[in-house]
């Protein structure tokens, strides 16, 4: 499916094409007559008359060639539910034959600032499929011609959601790919390339982090046949060197297990375990793109947690990067000890205003929110409410989940600083940010997103189609536009 959207400059008038017209809640049809002909106005009032108002769309079929959509504005939309509009227009247009239309932005209802800027953003990012391994394409082709004079995007306005949008769907690609084709030596290589978008990428291989002592993040990736990387992404927008803002991610290309191997049932979803830092990835690329006036930088753990006679052990004990001491009793506890050392090593080396990481961390935190929430841990309120905030705009909710010093003691070894498991007391999703948390030596503000629930959605969601979501782009983007830029 390819998707087309022009603006045009005619203004509206009565056509014969197909027409997506915009009406109030109750979908009175008397702010149409401008749009359409007498008799097509009856047929659709008569039509109105009989059903059931309480949707969003109704489509008419005229003829075989005509068809008229109208997409109903309830009162005192808030953006995310002009996303949304504009996400289920597009599940509905896929299924019509005919599919060319003409979206008259004259007949939108309502004082909104920028209706056509949302709305096309929310059909955009619904429309994106990973289709790269299919090899019977379908050749199908949707357009929307925009006409009208009302509500068109601003320049700089088509340049934010553009930006979003390549942010997002590069995410989504990376977390779509199979483990066998992004493994971490693939994903460093890919990474090295955003350097044509103004980025600064700086790759440490496993030669260098053995140097600077990441042995928690190496023990990981040690029984992979692939290298293990630690990638920073540097964006400088502002002239002056002000302290960035840090985005670390978890990317673990596969996850087995290790040794405390995964059931099969488990696994196969493992290619996005590395969501976290494809969120960070293509958050960075965004704020590339639309020349963000901020200094950020993104920060990402590449490894691949395989079997094999050299793979870490459950017993195994390491020293990271911190210079604490880690029991690893549970190797499929992976992901913490990847973001241990990328933790620390960005509050150190970057000195940052605040830290968020992104993780696909724990089950648990499946358990608890399912996928309507994202885990939210940190060590600072007003870091938290931003967050929330910023989440609740763009529809990309998080709920805050405590961390407490009685969590902590649940991680204490007796054979070293501390164990990456906790055996009594529950609570996997904040023992695991407990974990994190310990690799905070500075009292940085930090938040951790455990997104295991929210990176993939077998069934899609409002502005999916099924798939990796791409969730966090738009929400950590929402946080830097309004607290940060
Ligand atoms: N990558 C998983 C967590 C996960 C599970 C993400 C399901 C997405 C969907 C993580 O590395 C893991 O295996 N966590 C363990 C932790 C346990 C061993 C303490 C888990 O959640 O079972
Ligand atoms: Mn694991
Ligand atoms: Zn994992």
């Amino acid at each position: 499916m390819t998707l087309k959207i022009n603006f045009k400059n005619n203004t509206s008038k009565k056509t014969s094409t197909n027409l997506v017209l915009f009406v109030n809640e109750n979908f009175k049809t008397d702010s149409l007559k401008k749009y359409i002909s007498m008799s097509e106005l009856n047929y659709i009032s008569d039509l109105l008359k009989v059903s059931d108002l309480n949707k969003n769309l109704f489509v008419f079929e005229l003829s075989s060639k005509k068809k008229i959509i109208l997409v109903s504005i309830k009162k005192n939309l808030k953006n995310s539910e002009i996303e949304n509009l504009g996400a289920e227009l597009y599940g509905r247009i896929i299924y019509e034959k005919n599919s060319k239309y003409l979206v008259n932005s004259d007949s939108i209802i309502g004082n909104y600032e920028n209706f056509i800027g949302f709305f096309l953003h929310g059909l955009k990012l619904k429309s994106y499929e990973f289709k790269k391994y299919i090899t019977s394409k379908k050749k199908k082709e949707i357009i929307l011609n925009v006409i009208g004079n009302k509500n068109k995007p601003s320049k700089s306005n088509q340049l934010r959601f553009s930006a979003l949008e390549k942010g997002t769907f590069y995410t989504r690609d990376l977390v779509s790919e199979p483990g066998n084709v992004l493994h971490p030596d693939e994903y460093a290589k890919r990474l090295n390339s955003l350097k044509k978008d103004g980025l600064k990428i700086n790759i440490y291989d496993d030669k260098k982090l053995k140097k600077l002592g990441m042995n928690a993040l190496l023990g990981v990736g040690q029984g992979s046949i692939r290298g293990s990387y630690l990638v920073t992404i540097e964006w400088k927008g502002l002239k002056n060197n002000s302290k960035p803002l840090a985005f670390v991610g978890k990317g673990v290309c596969f996850d087995t297990g290790g040794y405390s191997l995964k059931p099969a049932k488990f696994m196969e979803d493992m290619t996005y375990d590395m969501a976290g830092s494809a969120t960070v990835v293509g958050l960075m690329k965004n704020l590339a793109l639309r020349n963000a006036k901020i200094n950020a930088v993104g920060v990402v753990g590449l490894v691949e947690n395989m079997v094999s006679g050299n793979a870490q052990r459950p017993g195994d004990i390491v020293k990271s990067y911190s210079g604490k001491t880690i029991e690893i009793l549970n190797t499929d506890a992976e992901g913490r000890l990847v973001l241990a050392d990328a933790i620390t090593f960005t509050e150190k080396k970057f000195q940052p205003k605040f830290i968020v990481d992104l993780a696909t961390l724990t089950g648990a935190i499946i358990v608890s929110l399912g996928s309507e929430y994202a885990g939210l841990f940190s060590n600072n309120d007003k870091l938290s409410k931003q967050l929330v905030d910023a989440g609740q705009k763009v529809n990309e909710k998080l709920w805050r989940m405590p961390l407490h010093k009685n969590y902590d003691k649940l991680i204490n070894s007796k054979n070293a600083d501390m164990q990456n498991i906790n055996y009594v007391g529950g609570a996997g999703s904040t023992t695991a940010a407990q974990f994190l948390q310990r690799f905070i030596l500075n009292k940085t503000p930090w938040a951790h997103l455990d997104i295991a629930g929210m990176a993939f959605s077998k069934y899609g969601g409002a502005l999916n189609s099924g798939g990796a979501t791409g969730y966090g782009v738009r929400l950590l983007n929402q946080l830097i536009e309004d607290y940060y830029e």
